[in-house]
This record gives structure tokens, sequence and C-alpha cells, in this order.
């Protein structure tokens, strides 16, 4: 059969169909293309955001240096004067400036740990042995706060060349923070920890089905100090600690979060492949 323009049936079957197979190779490189585009602005924000940590963390290691000999002088002649004292009052006063001391202390360090490392003491570690552990740590709170736990971690995973208690530290951090949001929430809910491999590294991620995280404070959750839990005692120093053992582990740490649909906290660290000997451990 002859249709318009002189072309038969089945010519124009098969121009439909190249013209078929144009669009949706166009289309996958649209797709591409918005992958693409999506990582340059993620790497972007991830430039702008360690560069700008970089610079506060200089200023935040000058003040925790500055503050650290007057508060150890403080700490020690608060407990000197308290064991002299046999005044009530006045020994119940000293104790208040010892203890005050000693947390503004504890805030300092975790400006250090944030800012530049204390030694690292690295080694072979199990990424699921630590995340396990650290979830036996805040099993009985969870329970107890009504929090569900969904845990999903694959097995053979390589292993990391870690700190095992600073990234243990890591994982409580956001562990913490998640059973903070849900409880603040008032609805119980459900924390799932998920470990798997992608690539070249292992991938952890903690994802809660509370209130979530604003827009407007995605961009600062991870500087020092920024908290929206002043009032119930946050120091706003978690996730700078965080960051800052991510970065001496050569890994990182970034969210994915909806204000009302949760929040996902994704950490990344190398995996380990190969020995120092140069024998392979894992492929
Ligand atoms: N899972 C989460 N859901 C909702 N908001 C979160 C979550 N985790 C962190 N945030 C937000 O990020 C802020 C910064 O967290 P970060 O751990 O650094 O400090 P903090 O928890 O407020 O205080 P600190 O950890 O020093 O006790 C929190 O105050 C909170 O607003
Ligand atoms: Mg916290």
């Amino acid at each position: 059969m002859v249709t318009d323009k002189g072309k038969t049936k089945e010519q124009l079957i098969n121009e439909l169909a190249a013209c078929r197979q144009r669009v949706a190779e166009l289309e996958a490189k649209e797709g591409e293309r918005k992958q693409a585009k999506e990582r340059e602005k993620q790497l972007q924000e991830e430039l702008y955001l360690s560069s700008r940590l970089a610079s506060i963390g200089e200023l935040a290691t000058g003040v925790a240096h500055e503050l650290n000999n007057p508060l150890t002088g403080i700490v020690g002649f608060s407990q000197r004067l308290l064991r002299k004292s046999t005044d009530k009052t006045v020994s119940r006063d000293l104790e208040r400036i010892h203890n005050e001391a000693q947390r503004a202390v504890k805030v300092v360090q975790n400006l250090l740990a944030f800012a530049r490392r204390h030694e690292l003491k690295k080694g072979y570690a199990d990424i699921n042995e630590i995340l396990g552990r650290t979830l036996e740590l805040r099993a009985y709170e969870l329970r107890t706060s009504n929090i569900e736990l969904a845990v999903e971690l694959a097995p053979g995973l390589p292993k990391i060349m870690a700190d095992f208690g600073q990234i243990q530290e890591v994982f409580l951090n956001i562990i913490l923070n998640a059973e903070q949001a849900l409880t603040e929430a008032d609805h119980g809910g459900k924390l799932s920890v998920r470990t798997r491999k992608i690539r070249d590294y292992i991938e952890v991620c903690f994802t809660d089905d509370g209130p979530g995280i604003p827009a407007e404070h995605l961009g600062k959750v991870f500087d020092p100090f920024f908290t929206t839990r002043g009032e119930k005692g946050g120091t706003g120093l978690g996730l700078s600690v965080c960051h800052g053992i991510l970065r001496e582990h050569g890994g990182r740490i970034y969210i994915e979060s909806k204000p009302g649909k949760g929040a996902t906290f994704i950490v990344e660290l190398p995996a380990v492949t190969e020995e120092i000997d140069g024998s392979k451990v894992i492929d």
C-alpha cells in the first residue's frame, strides 16, 4: 500500500522505529546530563563546605588551645580547694565551678577533635562490627524510647583502615541525633541502619522517620556550634566532630532529608583492598 508522500507503510514503520530509537537515545543522554549536573552541584557544595569548615577549624583550634590551659587551672585548683573546704555552702559552689569547668573542657576537646584529630590509632577494622557494638550501646535506650531498629548489614564486607573508637564515635553521634529527633517528635519511630559496598568504598546509611531537617539548615548542621537543641543541652559539635573524623579517614558524610519525611545520614569510608605487603585481602 502507498501512503501520503509516496512512502510505503513499511517504510513509514521503519522510519518510526528509527525515530523512536533516536528519541530513546536522546532521552538517555539527557538523563546522563542531568546526573552529571547534579554531581557537579554536589561536588561544588562539598568543596564549599570543606573549605569553610577548614577555616572555622583553624579558628577553633586557636581558641581551644588558648582555653585549654586556663581551664586545666580552674579544674585543678577548684578540686584542690574542694578537698580543703570544710564549709558546706562553699563546697557546693566549688563543686559547681569544678563541674562547669569540666563541661567546658569537654567542649574544648570536641573542638580540637573536630579541627585536628588526636593521634589516630588506625588498624584493619570491620565496619559491621563497629556498628554492631555501637548499636549495642544504645539498644536499651532505643527500646525504652519505643524506637524500632532495623539493621541490614551486608555480609563479607572488605575491611576498612580505621581508628575503631573514632568511627564508633561517628556512629554514636549519628544514632544519638536520630534518637533525639525521634524522641522530641514524640512518636517513637523507626531507625534503619544499612551497610553495603559500592565500588571501592563502604556506605553506611542511617535513616530515621523523624521530623527531618529543613532545607535552610542542611548547609549548616556540620558547622561547629550549630544546634537547634541548645536549651536541651546540645552543643552543636556532634556532626562537626563526625565530619572531622571522617575527613581524617579519607571518607565523607552527607545528608538526604526532606522536612517531615525524616533524615538519612550517609557515611562513606574507603574499603581496604590490599594488604601492606601487596597481597590481596578482598577483591
Ligand atoms: N536525625 C536528625 N533529624 C533531625 N535533625 C537532626 C538530625 N541530626 C541532626 N539534626 C540537626 O542537626 C543539628 C546539629 O547536630 P549536632 O549533632 O552537630 O549537634 P546537637 O545534636 O544539636 O548537639 P550535640 O551533638 O553537641 O549534643 C541538631 O541540633 C539538629 O537540628
Ligand atoms: Mg548531636
